[in-house]
């Protein structure tokens, strides 16, 4: 097979970068990808760096195995705690994901920015790294967003439970007066209807989807590997966790296999 018409490898901990899977297949229509759905594992974001590396390891070489040209870890915690080592040790391209502090720091009137993410995220060397190098100035408030996974993960994404868990996250910010909210995780997007409920207009919300799917685009055209052929391909997706939230959350537009790894 030629290198181009390999796949995109995509993984997460669960059903959160399907997120970015989106903006992916909506930015480049004719590539194949594959995606892992590490739910079994979920919620990475609670778990030590050792082992946040070792399943990261493990998606990775399975992604391999399935000939993947590029990974997109559509993971802020594995991102954030593994890719530097993923990109020493394999010899194809990675691309990660990390909130979008950035445009946040740069643009906050009120100088307070709000960041919602895993404890594996905002206890990472590389947030604090990033973090620093902007917030010069700026007061960003860090919060975990423990909780949040799992209700995803078992379809509560828009519940009452999520929206109780919400306000509490989101309330001390609003108090702080905020003016940009964060998500620092892959798996928040599916919370955006309760988040925009909870949320004065004044609060813009960024997320990093967007951004990872136009990086995905460069370094594959950089390397010469986009997918010349413009036939109808082929996404697969593989859960080690429920198959049907995967489905509901892709809108029942693909397929979900179970897959044990
Ligand atoms: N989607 C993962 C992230 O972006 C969720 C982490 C977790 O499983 O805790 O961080």
């Amino acid at each position: 097979m030629k290198t181009h018409h390999k796949p995109i490898g995509i993984f997460d901990s669960g059903v959160g970068g399907t997120s970015i899977f989106k903006e992916i297949h909506a930015l480049l229509p004719h590539e194949h990808t594959i995606y892992l759905a590490d739910s079994k594992n979920a919620p990475y974001g609670d778990k030590s760096q050792e082992e946040i590396l070792r399943l990261s390891i493990k998606n990775t070489e399975l992604l391999l195995e399935k000939n993947c040209k590029i990974i997109v870890v559509a993971c802020n915690t594995a991102t954030t705690n593994a890719i530097s080592y993923l990109r020493n040790t394999y010899d194809i391209p990675f691309i990660g994901i990390e909130p979008a502090i950035k445009p946040a720091a740069l643009n906050t009137q009120t100088k307070t920015v709000g960041i919602l993410a895993t404890k594996g995220t905002l206890s990472s060397a590389l947030f604090h790294k990033t973090t620093d190098l902007y917030s010069n100035g700026i007061t960003v408030i860090e919060q975990v967003g423990e909780g949040i996974v799992p209700l995803v993960e078992t379809g509560k994404a828009t519940s009452d439970e999520m929206k109780t868990l919400l306000k509490s996250y989101i309330n001390p910010m609003l108090e702080a007066d905020i003016d940009y909210l964060v998500l620092g995780c892959t798996h928040y997007p599916y919370v955006l209807p309760v988040l925009l409920e909870l949320l004065p207009k004044h609060v813009k919300i960024i997320d990093s989807g967007l951004a990872v799917a136009k990086q995905t685009q460069l370094i594959l055209k950089q390397h010469n590997l986009l997918n010349e052929n413009k036939s109808r391909p082929e996404n697969s997706f593989f859960s080690n966790g429920n198959p049907k939230v995967m489905e509901a959350i892709l809108k029942d537009r693909f397929s979900v296999k179970y897959l044990d790894f």
